[in-house]
C-alpha cells in the first residue's frame, strides 16, 4: 500500500521504519525541509499529489484535528498519534469526520498491544475490576521541552504530562477498569516551575464500576516502568508492567515483544499496532481503537484539568 507520514520527528521515524519494514511504499510531508526527505511540505499538496491508501499523522498534537479530519474527507484510511486531539470539541469534529469517511480511523495507542496488556485483558475479561492504580514517573527536563517549541504549552501541547506521557497509562486504565462516571484531580508543576506552561504533576481519583487512582508525573529522576495493580471482586491482583504481568504472586508467560525502537520508553509495539491496522484495512475488518475508543483517554485528561479538585464527567 501507499502510505504517506505526515510530521518526520522523533515518531514519524518509527512509523516510517516499521512501514518499509512491512514492505509499504512511503512518502514524507515534513515543514521542515531538513527532514522532508524531498517529499512535501503541505500535508493537503501531498495528498492531492500522491493519493495515497493511509495517512499516518505524527505531527504536534495541536495540527492533529485538521489532518485527521481533512484526511478522512479526502477518503483515506487514518492512523493518528496520541493525543487523538487536544479538545472536546475537535473530538466531536473528528467522530464526525469518521462517521461519514469511506477511510478507516485508528490511534495510535500500542501499549494496548504490549503482549503483557493483552495478557491482561485477556485475564480480566468476564472478571470484575473494583480498583485500580497506577503510576506513571518519568523524566523531562527544561532540555526536552526545548527541543520542539509546541511542547509544554496549552495552545500547541493542550497540556502536560498527561496529554502526552502518561495518555497511555490512562488509557490502559480505563480499557481494563472500564471508563469512570466521574474524574477528580488536582493538576500543577512540582519540578519544572517556569520552564513549561502546562502541568508536570498530576494526581487523579476516577470513579465508576472500580474505583482508580493514578499519579504521573516528568519529574522524576528516571523513564521508571509504568505500573498499573487491579483488584477485582473475585479476589485476584493483577500487577501490569510493559512487559510482564502477574497474577496473584505468579508471572504469567507472555509472547515475545518486538525490539523497542528509538526511545525504550516508547515500547516495541507500534509495530504490532501498524501490522495490524493494515491487516484491517486489508480484511475490511475494523480496527479495535477507532476515534471512539481513541477518544476515551483525552476526555478523561480534559475532565482533570477542568476539575480544579472537582467531580467532572469525562
Ligand atoms: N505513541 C508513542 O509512544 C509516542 C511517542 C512519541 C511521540 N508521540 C506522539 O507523536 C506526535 C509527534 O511527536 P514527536 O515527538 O515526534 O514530535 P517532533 O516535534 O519530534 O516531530 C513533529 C514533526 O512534525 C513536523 N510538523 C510540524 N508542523 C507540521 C505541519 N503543519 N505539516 C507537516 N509536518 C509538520 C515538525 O517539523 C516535526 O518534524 C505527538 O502527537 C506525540 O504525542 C507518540
Amino acid at each position: 500500500m501507499k502510505a504517506t507520514v505526515i510530521g518526520n520527528g522523533n515518531i514519524g521515524r518509527v512509523h516510517r521504519a516499521v512501514l518499509q519494514e512491512l514492505g509499504h511504499t512511503v512518502v514524507v510531508c515534513d515543514t521542515d525541509q531538513g527532514r522532508r526527505q524531498g517529499g512535501y511540505a503541505d500535508w493537503r499538496e501531498m495528498l492531492a499529489a500522491e493519493g495515497p491508501d493511509v495517512v499516518h499523522v505524527c505531527t504536534p498534537h495541536y495540527l492533529h484535528a485538521d489532518m485527521v479530519a481533512g484526511c478522512l474527507a479526502a477518503g483515506v484510511h487514518v492512523l493518528c498519534e496520541k493525543p487523538l486531539c487536544i479538545c472536546r470539541a475537535d473530538i466531536a469534529r473528528i467522530l464526525e469526520a469518521e462517521r461519514h469517511a469511506a477511510g478507516m480511523l485508528g490511534v495510535c495507542l500500542q501499549n494496548r498491544f504490549n503482549p503483557s496488556s493483552q495478557a491482561a485483558h485477556a485475564y480480566l475479561r468476564g472478571r470484575h475490576v473494583v480498583s485500580a492504580a497506577a503510576m506513571h514517573s518519568w523524566h523531562r527536563d527544561a532540555a526536552y521541552y526545548a527541543t520542539a517549541g509546541w511542547r509544554g504549552k496549552w495552545e500547541t501541547e493542550g497540556g502536560g504530562v498527561l496529554i502526552n506521557q502518561a495518555l497511555h497509562t490512562v488509557d490502559l486504565m480505563q480499557w481494563l477498569a472500564g471508563m469512570p462516571h466521574t474524574v477528580s484531580a488536582q493538576v500543577g508543576q512540582l519540578a519544572l516551575g517556569g520552564a513549561i506552561e502546562t502541568e508536570d504533576t498530576a494526581a487523579l481519583r476516577m470513579c465508576g464500576d472500580a474505583l482508580c487512582t493514578l499519579y504521573a508525573t516528568t519529574g522524576g529522576g528516571d523513564d521508571f516502568p509504568p505500573v498499573l495493580l487491579f483488584r477485582t471482586k473475585e479476589g485476584d491482583r493483577v500487577e501490569l508492567l510493559p512487559d510482564a504481568l502477574h497474577v496473584n504472586g505468579e508471572q504469567v508467560p507472555l509472547a515475545a515483544a518486538p525490539a523497542a525502537r528509538a526511545k525504550p520508553c516508547y515500547g516495541g509495539s507500534h509495530r504490532l499496532l501498524i501490522e495490524e491496522f493494515y491487516r484491517c484495512i486489508a480484511a475490511g475488518e475494523r480496527f479495535p481503537i477507532g476515534g471512539e475508543e481513541g477518544a476515551k483517554s483525552v476526555r478523561i485528561v480534559l475532565a482533570a484539568y477542568e476539575s480544579r479538585g472537582k467531580e467532572v464527567l469525562p
